[in-house]
């Protein structure tokens, strides 16, 4: 049922392209329009929203950390995140013109549904985005989302991730057409490169061993941090979890600008480092800053694992290691930035001796709060 792979996990990285693909299946009309017929929150409603927060937890948090920058973008609703757990306990500001989005791979885990049952109390819209049929969440929501990730296994997320970034981008893109914002033909041409997108996943997938072999000769270390800006920051944090979960190290995530409010004090000879480095096309003022942080980290001695564009040649003088993943629009890149981690994690953790589908402490659905 591995299908020839060691792990599932490994399967589940392997089969991304797919579950990428799987969830945009239906959703794009021939004339590159969405189509979210199963989104029953009529047009009028989303019309009138004033704000959109998303709860979730772990992975599923990244990935509605990461959905803010695209809401917030393309559909100028303002978008907050929040950690599920803490969510209902801080009596958070709710209306009828609130639409609650939560994320969840199970559709089971508690600190989401009771965020999103006190959501529902007080009169807010909720969207499930949830990759299991039928499950809890879906049930209790007013619509739902399916990502077709199939089952996923490993108590570690990786396709799931993928496939809730794509619905957080479907649900994005959708509320921009159906409220007509100025960023109309950009948005035209997002659909465009999100159909195209599961064969960029394909292609990052084909050039993972130097980052299988880099991993390999990290397994003695205790730290690895994580630095990404925009939606790299949260990309950031996810390799962190990762890392944490399956190769029990220590591992943290940054906003790369704020290196110098702090963490830089951590950097010490051979730290390993692992950057995410955005497009110097688009944002390209965040671009050069990161390379000064990169600049910056190497002066300290930091061993630079950098995660960069291809063509993007700014970077070679300072990356003791070099990850290369394919050309996308900014807003995208996470879908292919987050697999050298994803792969990083997984075979640092085989090295390590660790049982990268079941680790320790985890449980696959968490049902209790
Ligand atoms: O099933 P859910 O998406 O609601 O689960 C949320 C988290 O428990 C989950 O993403 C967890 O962080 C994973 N083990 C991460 O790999």
């Amino acid at each position: 049922e591995k299908g020839g792979y060691d792990y599932f996990m490994l399967k589940e990285i392997a089969e991304q392209p797919k579950a990428v693909a799987d969830t945009l299946l239906g959703r794009i009309d021939a004339a590159g329009s969405l189509r979210l017929d199963e989104l029953r929150i009529p047009p009028r409603v989303l019309r009138e929203l004033d704000k959109v927060v998303i709860v979730a937890c772990g992975t599923a948090f990244h990935a509605g950390l990461i959905a803010k920058y695209a809401i917030e973008h393309w559909t100028r609703i303002p978008c907050e995140v929040e950690l599920a757990s803490e969510f209902r306990y801080r009596d958070p500001i709710l209306d009828p013109q609130t639409l609650v989005i939560a994320v969840s791979q199970s559709g089971e885990t508690m600190d989401t549904l009771m965020a999103l049952r006190h959501a529902r109390e007080q009169g807010s819209h909720v969207l499930a985005i949830c990759n299991t049929n039928g499950s809890t969440i879906p049930r209790e929501s007013d619509a739902v989302l399916y990502t077709h990730a199939g089952p996923e296994v490993a108590v570690a997320s990786t396709k799931a991730f993928l496939t809730q970034l794509v619905a957080c981008y479907l649900v994005a893109l959708y509320l921009g057409q159906v409220r007509g914002t100025k960023w109309g033909d950009e948005i035209q041409d997002v659909i465009k490169d999100l159909s195209s997108i599961s064969g960029a996943v394909e292609r990052v997938l084909k050039t993972m061993e130097p980052v299988r072999e880099l991993a390999r000769s990290l397994a003695d270390k205790n730290t690895v941090l994580f630095l990404g800006r925009h939606v790299g920051y949260p990309v950031a944090l996810e390799g962190a979890l990762k890392l944490k979960e399956l190769a029990y190290m220590h591992a943290e995530g940054f906003a790369a600008g704020e290196l110098k409010h702090g963490p830089i004090a951590l950097i010490e000879e051979d730290l390993p480092v692992v950057v995410v480095v955005p497009s110097p096309r688009g944002r390209s003022v965040l671009h050069d800053k990161i390379v000064s942080n990169i600049q910056e980290i190497r002066a300290r001695g930091a061993r630079t694992i950098v995660i960069a564009e291809e063509g993007d040649e700014a970077v070679v003088p300072y990356a003791d290691h070099l990850v290369r993943i394919p050309v996308t629009p900014t807003l995208l890149q996470p879908l292919v930035a987050a697999v050298p981690m994803q792969v990083f994690a997984c075979e640092l953790a085989t090295a390590r001796g660790n049982d990268v589908d079941q680790p320790r402490n985890l449980a696959k659905s968490v049902t209790v709060e």
